[in-house]
């Protein structure tokens, strides 16, 4: 089929997924098997129970993916896999499923960054991002600021020199007695607290395209041991007043990072792109500019295969393939 149908792969954590996308646009179909009800009693992922629930659900996944796409593995162009970052035990069952269907199905192997697929979750709309670009790429691992100056070129500006955003949502999450993963939960709480009532500091970093959150988290932590127990009242002040200080140092930052590079885009990608005050923030420092927002629907925000089908596609026309013994890099920058 000429129009590019690639059968995503994508194991890094706590979702098994598998999708097919035609044309790195098309979602035809997007399953996703998630273990986070596992995880809820732990307060977080268990590496290595995960990496046994992943075998388990690795092949029905990919099974429905195919037949919900109605398609046959005889028509996929090329199978695309996260094979970092990530979890290294988990990251070797979808790798090691997607070199399987390769080898016996004598297709191509394309291995696919986790926060590339990220990215790459922009492109899966009816009208995708133009280049050049800032990206702001919010997940639980990973907190950087990228310029894009087309497919497959990408440079780091800055990023977390600590927490990423995703961590400290789920960090200040556990501190107000909330489950796992936090940041839906604090979004959630957050709608009904006063953004403006508990003071917290904005922080500092030297490089100019750099966060950190490990001293808000802390400041948020400290209110937590001085207040003792928090009233319902409290505890949504407090989430809406965290929520309110990293959307604003990530909204800071990437205007500052769009302007000094004059481009007319930004796309935010990773878990934390689902959450909406941050999407408010972003539009209310943009705007005024005139620079265009762009982010995935919240399902495409969060970990899926689909995002990596379509990252696999570019690298896929770009004419990149990928030999059987490629490995698992748990550590994978950009
Ligand atoms: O991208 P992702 O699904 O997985 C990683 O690659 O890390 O991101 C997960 C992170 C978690 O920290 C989760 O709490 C956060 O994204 N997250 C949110 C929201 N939805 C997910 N944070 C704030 N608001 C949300 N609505
Ligand atoms: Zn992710």
């Amino acid at each position: 089929m000429s129009e590019g149908l690639i059968l995503g792969i994508e194991s890094s954590c706590d979702e098994t997924a598998a999708a097919v996308v035609a044309g790195g646009r098309r979602v035809l179909s997007n399953t996703i098997a998630s273990q986070v009800e596992l995880f809820r009693k732990y307060g977080g992922v268990v590496p290595e129970i995960a990496s046994r629930k992943h075998l388990e659900l690795i092949l029905p996944v990919i099974r429905e993916a195919v037949e919900t796409a109605g398609a046959t593995l005889a028509e996929i162009d090329a199978i695309a896999v996260t094979h970092g970052p990530g979890l290294v035990g988990t990251l070797l069952v979808g790798l090691s499923a997607a070199k399987a269907l390769a080898f016996g199905l004598d297709k191509p192997l394309i291995g696919v960054n986790h926060l590339q697929g990220h990215i790459y979750a922009n492109f899966l709309t009816e009208a995708p991002p133009s280049f050049p670009l800032v990206c702001l790429v919010v997940s639980g691992g990973h907190t950087d600021l990228i310029y894009m100056a087309d497919h497959g070129e990408m440079e780091l500006l800055g990023r977390t020199l600590d927490d990423a955003a995703g961590e400290a949502f789920d960090k200040v999450a556990r501190a107000v007695g909330l489950g796992y993963p936090g940041g839906p939960q604090v979004e959630q709480l957050a709608r009904s607290g006063d953004p403006e009532a508990v003071p917290l500091p904005r922080a500092h970093t030297e490089g100019p395209y750099d966060f950190s959150f490990s001293g808000l988290k802390t400041a948020v932590l400290q209110y937590v041991q001085r207040t003792g127990p928090l009233s319902d009242r409290q505890r949504a002040d407090l989430a809406a007043s965290f929520q309110h200080a990293v959307t604003g140092a990530l909204a800071e930052k990437t205007l500052k990072a769009a302007l000094d590079r004059g481009v007319r885009q930004v796309i935010l990608a990773g878990g934390v792109a689902a959450n909406g005050a941050l999407r408010q923030a972003m539009h209310a420092a943009l705007d005024p500019h005139g620079i265009a927002l762009g982010y995935p629907p919240p399902v495409l925000c969060t970990d899926n295969a689909a995002m990596i089908a379509a990252a696999g596609y570019h690298l896929w026309k770009a004419g990149v393939r990928h030999d059987l013994d490629l490995n698992a890099v748990p550590g994978l920058g950009l």
